[in-house]
C-alpha cells in the first residue's frame, strides 16, 4: 500500500484524476470502479476537464459501488426528489464525458428481485473482465461502499441495511438540502461486497477532511476487522494507492505516512 499526502482537497482530487487518466490513456477499454459521495466529486471534475482536452472514455466500462434500495431511475431523467446514485453519477460525471450509456453499470435500486440482481451484477463484472481500478472513499463508520460494520470481508454484492451514522451523514449531505424528510431516507442499499472490491486489480482510496482522520488511522493502522471494512486494504493483494489531504492524514502515526507531497 502506498500513501500520498497532499496539501488539500484540490490537490488530492487532481492527483486522483491524473491516476485515473493514466489508466484511461494506457488501457482505453479499461474497467473503472466508481464511487459516489463528496470525496470523489473533485476527481470527477478534473476528469471532465481532461476529457474536454481530449481524454477519451468511449471504450471505458464503469461499475458503481452501490445504490440505495427503493430509488433510482433512467440515467437521462431527473426528478427533484430523486437522490439516487444513478442520478448523482449522471449529473456529476457521465453527462459531461463521452461514455456510452451501455458501458455504465450501477446497481438498480428499483429492481423487483434484489438477490437476482446482485448475482447479475457480479456476473457482469466478471463478463467485462474484472475491475482494473476501483475508486473508493471511506465513510465515517469505516465502510467501503455500503459495507457497514459487521460486513464479512468475503462479502459479495448484496442488500445491506445502512448504519445509523451512515444514514445521518448521507441525509445531511444529500437529502436535507433537497427538502426530503428524514423518514424518507432509504434504510437499505445494494452494495458491492468487500470480497468483490478486493478482487479489483488496483485500488485508489481517497480521504479528505478532519472528520475522516480517526477512521483513516483505524483503517490503515488499526487491526483488520469487519468493524472497519476499509481496513481490508491491509490484506489487499493488488496495487493500493491511498491519497489523503493533511487533515485526513493528521492522526496517522507511522512515519512512512507523514510526508506531505506538494
Ligand atoms: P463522502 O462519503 O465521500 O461523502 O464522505 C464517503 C463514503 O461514505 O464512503
Amino acid at each position: 500500500m502506498k500513501v500520498l499526502i497532499k496539501k488539500n482537497y484540490r490537490e488530492v482530487s487532481l492527483c486522483a484524476a491524473l491516476k485515473v487518466a493514466e489508466l484511461v490513456r494506457s488501457k482505453p477499454a479499461a474497467v473503472l470502479g466508481l464511487a459516489t459521495g463528496k470525496t470523489p466529486l473533485g476527481t470527477y471534475r478534473h476528469l471532465i476537464r481532461l476529457h474536454k482536452k481530449g481524454l477519451d472514455f468511449s471504450r471505458i466500462r464503469t461499475f458503481n459501488l452501490d445504490e440505495y434500495l427503493g430509488i433510482g431511475l433512467a440515467l437521462d431523467k431527473s426528478y427533484a426528489r430523486d437522490q439516487s446514485y444513478a442520478r448523482f453519477m449522471h449529473e456529476e460525471f457521465f453527462k459531461h464525458i463521452n461514455i456510452p450509456r451501455e458501458n455504465i453499470y450501477i446497481p438498480d435500486g428499483l429492481t423487483k428481485d434484489p438477490e437476482e440482481h446482485c448475482r447479475w451484477y457480479e456476473e457482469q463484472i466478471r463478463k467485462e473482465g474484472g475491475i482494473d481500478l476501483q475508486i473508493l472513499g471511506i465513510g465515517r463508520v469505516g465502510h467501503w461502499a455500503f459495507n457497514e460494520p459487521g460486513s464479512s470481508l468475503d462479502s459479495r454484492t448484496r442488500v445491506q441495511p445502512l448504519a445509523m451514522e451512515t444514514q445521518d451523514d448521507n441525509y445531511k449531505k444529500f437529502y436535507k438540502k433537497a427538502g426530503i424528510p428524514r423518514e424518507d431516507m432509504p434504510h437499505f442499499a445494494i452494495t458491492m461486497g468487500v470480497g468483490t472490491i478486493l478482487e479489483s486489480r488496483a485500488i485508489l482510496m481517497i480521504g479528505t477532511g478532519a472528520e475522516k482522520s480517526v477512521i483513516v488511522s483505524k483503517a490503515l493502522e488499526g487491526p483488520v476487522t469487519t468493524e472497519v471494512t476499509a481496513s481490508s486494504i491491509q490484506i489487499y493483494k493488488g496495487d493500493a494507492l491511498v491519497i489523503l489531504d493533511r487533515q485526513a492524514a493528521s492522526r496517522l502515526s507511522d512515519s512512512r505516512f507523514n510526508q506531505v507531497q506538494e
